[in-house]
């Protein structure tokens, strides 16, 4: 870990275990995971199907509740915080994306983008303006008025990443965001988010299967019978 000296901690997961109650079966997806995610850097994600990718970044993003261990963001732990205050953690620091875009159908990009704004008590013109900001940024400046339907999944994909952004987080979490597009609108959305990470320096976790965008990241997480290995693709400082 020398070669880290001197990182900016953002995220750390600290012994962390979890088991799910299934019925009358006790299943450990997770087993006394440690983790430490830097500011500014893009981790992959990997292992096989039903390995706990999805589980750990729940458990990362607040969503869950490990069964052991301790989760600290920007230097506070997060563990025993009342679910409002997770809740308020969640929406100003961390975003979202997943493999469906999980757009709301009924809204417009740009409402898509305002909405997680407004929960946080943003007025309707501000928000607005930071959403066609954003949609602009992420090349959707002529898609702004477009419903998700009328998107291609890229184009869908964009938008999630923009409401991911909505609220400027420090961490972005993302669950096989490129799982459902073809491989050049994969990479197309990859490179958007790899170029945000760094430029906003930020951090995100990006789950996937795809084993040519996980070497374009900073570090591979192997995630396999419940414990990680690390590689490190390219270096830090
Ligand atoms: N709410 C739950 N209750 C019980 N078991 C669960 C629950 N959620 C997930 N699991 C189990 O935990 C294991 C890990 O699931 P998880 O969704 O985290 O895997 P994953 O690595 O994200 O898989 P994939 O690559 O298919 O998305 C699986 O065996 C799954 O069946
Ligand atoms: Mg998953």
């Amino acid at each position: 870990m020398s070669r880290l000296t001197g990182k900016r901690d953002l995220l750390i997961l600290k012994n962390i275990t979890h088991v799910y109650n299934q019925q009358s079966q006790k299943i450990k997806v997770l087993n006394n995971i440690n983790l430490r995610v830097f500011r500014g850097e893009i981790i992959s994600l990997i292992g096989p199907s039903g390995t706990g990718k999805s589980t750990l970044l729940n458990i990362a993003g607040l969503l869950e509740q490990p069964t052991f261990g301790t989760i600290s963001l920007s230097g506070h732990n997060c563990t025993k915080l009342s679910e409002d205050s997770k809740t308020i953690l969640r929406g100003s620091k961390i975003g979202f994306v997943f493999q469906s875009h999980r757009l709301f159908h009924e809204f417009s990009a740009v409402e898509n983008v305002m909405l997680p704004q407004l929960i946080m008590g943003k007025s309707k013109i501000v928000s607005k303006k930071h959403s066609i900001e954003l949609l602009s940024i992420l090349g959707l400046k002529n898609r702004l008025d477009f419903r998700p339907a009328k998107l291609s999944g890229g184009e869908a994909q964009r938008v999630a990443i923009a409401r991911a952004l909505a609220n400027s987080p420090s961490l972005i979490l993302a669950d096989e965001p490129t799982g459902n597009l073809d491989a050049t609108s994969a990479k197309n959305v990859f490179d958007i988010l790899y170029k945000l990470v760094k430029s906003l320096d930020i951090s995100c976790i990006f789950a996937t299967h795809n084993n040519d965008l996980a070497k374009l990241m900073d570090r591979k997480i192997i995630l396999k019978n419940g414990s990680i290995s690390e590689q490190y693709l390219q270096e830090l400082d």
